[in-house]
């Protein structure tokens, strides 16, 4: 087998550390010292997040899409193809080096999605991106960490506290979805979406995209309206 190579090293903002892109053949793995956070080989679930919400979102024209973070751009390809012509996707990535992996490195792995005129990137904080809108968005996608338990960024469980539900469901155009992607399932998160009046379904999809292998979990959470 061949070899890893390192491909750049990024620091990580705000926090000590930094991320890591390595290339082994035709695979690419996006690490910290200790974790993998993405490997090329793997990417069904990602897509899956993206493809299960927008099918929801077929029947609407305009949709406005917010996905955090980029990674290696699965769950913004699969968005731009299940989305019609008129679609808007906002891709908020918290790390500049990873937007710059993928316009250099990566674009090719998901079909260039950030040459898509449809597409604007968003470089910061996810948080800051629900925040800052209200009413705004038919579909919010977040995938920035292993989920809602086990985060490798501190600063991630913003997200999935009450809190940052109640940002994300007034972030959300009535009938939007808010759709989480996470390594396993947590039916403490289940039950704070409920208690944020969402409309709570709960899936899994398989992390190849040949149907094999670890199963990993998808929340679909409709805003009422
Ligand atoms: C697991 S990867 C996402 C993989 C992506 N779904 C794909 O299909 O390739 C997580 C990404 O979220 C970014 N990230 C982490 N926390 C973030 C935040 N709070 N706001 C925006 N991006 C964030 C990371 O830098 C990383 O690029």
């Amino acid at each position: 087998m061949k070899p890893w190579v390192t491909l750049d090293r990024a620091r990580i903002p705000d926090e000590e550390g930094e991320l890591i892109l390595r290339k082994r053949d035709t695979e690419y793995s996006i690490r910290t010292e200790t974790t993998e956070l993405m490997n090329s080989r793997l990417h069904g679930s990602e897509e899956a997040l993206a493809r299960l919400a927008c099918e929801r979102l077929s029947y609407q024209r305009d949709v406005n899409i917010l996905i955090g973070g980029l990674g290696m751009g699965y769950t913004l390809g699969a968005a731009l193809e299940n989305s019609g012509p008129d679609a808007h996707l906002t891709v908020a990535e918290f790390v500049p080096a990873v937007i710059s992996w993928n316009r250099e490195f990566l674009g090719h792995l998901a079909g260039v999605p950030l040459n898509d005129p449809r597409v604007a990137v968003w470089q910061g904080d996810v948080v800051q991106a629900i925040k800052s809108k209200k009413s705004a968005w038919n579909a919010i996608l977040l995938d920035v960490d292993n989920g809602p338990d086990g985060l490798t960024r501190e600063a991630n469980d913003q997200l999935y506290g009450l809190p940052g539900l109640h940002a994300a469901f007034a972030a959300l155009r009535p009938g939007g979805i808010l759709a989480v992607w996470s390594y396993a399932p947590d039916d403490g998160f289940t039950r704070r979406l409920k208690k944020c009046r969402f409309r709570t379904e709960v899936v899994t999809a398989h992390a190849n995209s040949s149907g094999k292998g670890r199963k990993h979990t998808i929340w679909l959470a409709v805003k009422p309206g």
